[in-house]
């Protein structure tokens, strides 16, 4: 028997505003099938990403062209973001997925905003898994998609603040002088952050960097970034499993005055910090964004959590005092193509892990599969969803 014989696969297209990725590309349909997998794709599910109809035909799929006849045959419904209410079938995509069936994609299920759609999951006996709750161990990394996502988020990031800048971002020796290169400062380098400062360095600017994990600031340091002085002390950063921690407020104080000079200086700043499962910390404030020089750019990538500039907006880009300030969201839809292909491949190597004789292991206690598991036999199982539910309720 092969892996996934006897699974329906069912890929409807997205339909959040703005979203362009698909969760399956050809390749990984063409690897679904030949392990027995029966794949319906909804027809221009790969649009947004350039794969058209017949490539996914080619690929060993069928094409249909309702959205409702791809839930109702498929008894896996693969996606890259939670359901969402449809307004062309008027109905929300967490009632039309068969009862009983699996669910596999970002759900974000601690979001308030998502609590009743993860209630209907589990009402209707939908098994679900959510992507950004796998573990970020190294066992897991082939199947990260949160991983390559912000790989995209900390690119991006850069290129939309040199696109945006009133200056040139390397050194341009030219007839009228010498310009100097565009000073950078990325705040958390993580794997988004990281990016961030690979990406400014190959544009040519002089990088500055601050984390509060060690680690992260030396995989800063030897991308060449010089990092921003700041005493903490050891062990406050970084807590179980080395992820990082909630500071106490006076060390949140300490790093914004450790900050300042250097954002002051800085014609770009990035900001990526991000502590898990809480709301981004306040690392620049009001003063600190006024203190920049006229034409410099802050692109606040943690906004979605939050933000870690007192004024960004999410989703908008403005002038504050003459500093452009942008709180980009939903990322990773900008550059539609190579995300897909990651969050496509990522999504199967996942789906290779949790699945066997063509049956979902829902109960297994191994932590790559436990920990995303959101619904199962009727029950909310997330442990961040529970808490939130339980908060929100209070
Ligand atoms: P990550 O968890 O790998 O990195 C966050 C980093 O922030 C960690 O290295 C952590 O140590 C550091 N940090 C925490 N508190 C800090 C502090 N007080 N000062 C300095 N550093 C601190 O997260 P990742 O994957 O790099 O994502 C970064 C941010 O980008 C997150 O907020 C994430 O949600 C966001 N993101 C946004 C996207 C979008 O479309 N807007 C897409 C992907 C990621």
């Amino acid at each position: 028997m092969s892996q996934f014989t006897g699974l329906v696969i069912g890929i409807p297209r997205e339909i959040m505003p703005g979203e362009r990725r698909v969760a399956v590309v050809p390749e990984t349909v063409r690897a679904f099938a030949k392990d027995g997998a029966r794949v319906v794709v909804q027809s221009g599910a790969g649009a947004g990403a350039y794969y058209t109809d017949d490539a996914y035909r080619q690929a060993g799929a069928e094409v249909l062209d309702d959205a409702r006849e791809v839930f109702r045959q498929a008894g896996l419904i693969l996606k890259v973001k939670e359901p969402k209410f449809n307004e062309s079938l008027n109905a929300h995509e967490a009632d039309l997925i068969r009862g009983g069936s699996v669910l596999v994609c970002f759900l974000h299920p601690a979001n308030p905003l998502n609590h009743a759609m993860v209630r209907t999951l589990a009402e209707r006996g939908i098994t679900s898994f959510s992507l950004d709750s796998i573990p970020r161990i190294s066992r897991a990394q082939h199947m990260d998609a949160l991983t390559s996502m912000s790989t995209v988020a900390g690119y991006k990031a850069v290129i939309s603040a040199a696109h945006n800048l009133a200056r040139f971002v390397p050194m341009i020796p030219t007839d009228a002088g010498i310009i100097e290169p565009a000073r950078v400062l990325v705040v958390g380098t993580g794997v988004a952050g990281l990016q961030a400062i690979a990406t400014a360095k190959r544009l040519g600017g002089r990088v500055k960097a601050l984390d509060i994990r060690p680690e992260a600031n030396e995989q800063a340091r030897s991308l060449g970034a010089v990092l921003v002085p700041f005493d903490l002390p050891q062990g406050v950063g970084a807590g179980e499993g080395g992820y990082a921690q909630r500071l106490p407020e006076e060390w949140y104080q300490r790093e914004r005055e450790c900050l300042a000079p250097v954002i002051a200086e800085s014609d770009i700043v990035v900001l990526t910090a991000l502590v898990p499962g809480e709301r981004a910390p306040i690392l620049v404030d009001t003063s600190m964004v006024e203190s920049m020089k006229k034409g410099s750019v802050i692109v606040d990538i943690s906004i979605d959590q939050g933000g870690n500039c007192e004024v960004t907006r999410p989703g908008e880009e403005y002038s504050w005092h003459d500093v452009l300030v942008i709180g980009l969201i939903n990322i990773p839809a900008y550059l539609a193509v190579d995300s897909t292909r990651m969050f496509a491949h990522n999504l199967y190597e996942y789906m290779n892990h949790i699945v066997a004789d063509g049956r979902i292991d829902a109960d297994s206690q191994d932590e790559i599969i436990r920990e995303a598991l959101v619904t199962k036999n009727g029950s909310i199982v997330h442990k961040g969803a529970l808490k939130a539910m339980e908060e929100a309720c209070a």
